[in-house]
């Protein structure tokens, strides 16, 4: 199944995915933003069933992030219902597909009950499944992630000294989570916008030009192989 371009001995353990471009591919294309967002429903999908193929463990998408909320009230309402949606449409098939779906990002009152309803029984029909992990961040923001850990870690009494890297990454949303080997952002933009700020501190960083709703999974393996092509040092010297 895998692409024969890729060398199965470097398939990334940990893939995350900013999917943007959607506004601008509706946009493009004369319809609704919240159309944009619909289409790229199927670029979603296309992309977790290819990234699954090839054995990819962990695959993290930004589905609303925290500063979000400062769009249209409209488009708001259609991305809450849109993710409920989605979830009710799609869980009993990704749990058929032994994917675990996890989420990410701060539970708090603007997220509706009825979301947080739909996010606790997917996350409780899939919690036993061994394939691949899938988590959707929404409502999140890395600096808020590192906010919520930093209040848990001061409520525990944990003394200044004891604070250490490896006691931060305890208490960020999905401490199991490893740290992703690659970050996908598409619809050439060229920033972060505060997606796993911690988390990315070693990522390689592969930027597409291509809108998400268009992205499907060939895409996501030329990122792959753009990934292989990297080296990577963590800080050190090249081939020691
Ligand atoms: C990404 O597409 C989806 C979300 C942020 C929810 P955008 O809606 O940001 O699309 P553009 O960037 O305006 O084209
Ligand atoms: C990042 O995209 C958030 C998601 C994809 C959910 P945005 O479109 O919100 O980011 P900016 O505003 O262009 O930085
Ligand atoms: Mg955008």
């Amino acid at each position: 199944m895998l692409p024969a371009d890729l060398d199965p001995s470097r398939i990334p353990r940990h893939i995350a995915c900013v999917m943007d471009g959607n506004g601008r591919w509706a946009k493009q294309q004369g319809l609704s933003r919240t159309e944009g967002h619909k289409a790229g429903e199927r670029a979603l999908f296309d992309v977790l069933e290819g990234a699954d193929e090839i054995g990819i463990d962990w695959f993290t998408v930004y589905a609303f992030s925290t500063e979000n909320w400062r769009r249209p009230k409209d488009e708001v309402r259609f991305l809450i219902n849109f993710n409920e949606q989605i979830l009710l449409e799609r869980r009993d098939e990704l749990n058929e597909r032994n994917v675990r779906i996890l989420f990410s990002g701060r539970r708090d009152w603007r997220v509706p009950k009825r979301l947080i309803r739909r996010m606790d029984e997917s996350l409780e029909l899939t919690q036993d499944n061994t394939g691949l992990t899938f988590t959707i961040a929404f409502n999140y923001g890395g600096r808020a992630e590192l906010v919520d850990a930093v209040r848990c870690i001061v409520e525990s009494g944990t003394p200044a000294e004891k604070v250490t890297e490896k006691v931060i990454a305890r208490h960020l949303y999905n401490p199991e989570m490893p740290d992703p080997d690659l970050m996908i952002r598409t619809s050439g933009e060229y920033r972060i916008s505060n997606f796993l700020l911690w988390e990315l501190a070693y990522s390689e960083l592969v930027f597409s030009e291509v809108l998400w709703p268009d992205f499907r999974r060939e895409h996501l393996y030329a990122a792959i192989k753009e990934y292989q092509d990297r080296d990577r040092r963590f800080g050190g010297v090249a081939g020691e």
